[in-house]
């Protein structure tokens, strides 16, 4: 059967399948919704955001584009950002990679892409940022991987200096906290990077206390 039939025969297994282990769920879920986590990842079809998390519906706020970039610039961004922070108040955003992630690899290797070459031009400023770590690597996969980590890393600073993010941690003991993930295509594994977003910001004045 085609796909796009498919999905809707699923549908209706999957509101059996709910309804059948509880009769109220969609009567709940209508209810409004207040996650706890805001997921910014790649729009990839293999990152499955909620599948890989085993989250259920309700729990997780998810943005996805093409290679997890935070460009401040980037409206739609902005909006899911200040949405989570201030109306759903998360307690945590998450920055996810992945590795063999498309984007990566092309910031790495320059072909013309269209409108993707815009897109993807704050990964090659991660690149020169790092260039001497990532020039030293010489095993071609293990190079994207490291792209891959800095590129989670980088974006989380990014977020960390969105007004949003800073009006609401100085208000709320620290609250959301960022996190840094990639996930593994090659064996399903989620790592958490631990990064330490917040002393590797510290140096730049907080944009709230500026206006303060
Ligand atoms: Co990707």
């Amino acid at each position: 059967m085609e796909l796009i039939k498919q999905i809707f025969e699923r549908n209706k297994n999957w509101i059996s399948e709910r309804l059948q282990n509880d009769a109220d769920y969609f009567h709940r879920l209508s209810q409004g919704q207040s996650p706890e986590i805001l997921y910014i990842g790649c729009s990839d079809s293999r990152v499955t955001a909620e599948d890989m998390m085993g989250a259920n519906p309700g729990e997780v706020f998810v943005h996805r584009n093409v290679a997890n970039q935070v460009v401040p610039t980037d409206a739609n961004l902005n909006a899911v950002v200040q949405f989570a922070v201030e109306y759903l108040k998360v307690r945590h955003i998450v920055i996810c990679g992945h590795y063999g992630c498309g984007g990566i690899q092309a910031a790495l290797h320059p072909t013309d892409m269209g409108q993707l070459n815009n897109w993807l031009q704050g990964l090659r400023d991660v690149y020169r940022l790092h260039a001497d770590e990532l020039n030293a690597i010489k095993d071609e996969e293990k190079k994207v991987d490291r792209l891959v980590e800095l590129n989670v890393q980088e974006q989380a600073i990014n977020i960390a200096k969105m007004d949003h993010v800073q009006k609401a941690q100085a208000k709320n003991s620290g609250r959301p906290q960022i996190h840094g993930w990639v996930l593994n295509i090659r064996n399903g594994k989620l790592i958490d990077l631990k990064l330490n977003v917040n002393k590797a910001f510290s140096e730049i004045k907080n944009i709230y206390e500026i206006r303060e």
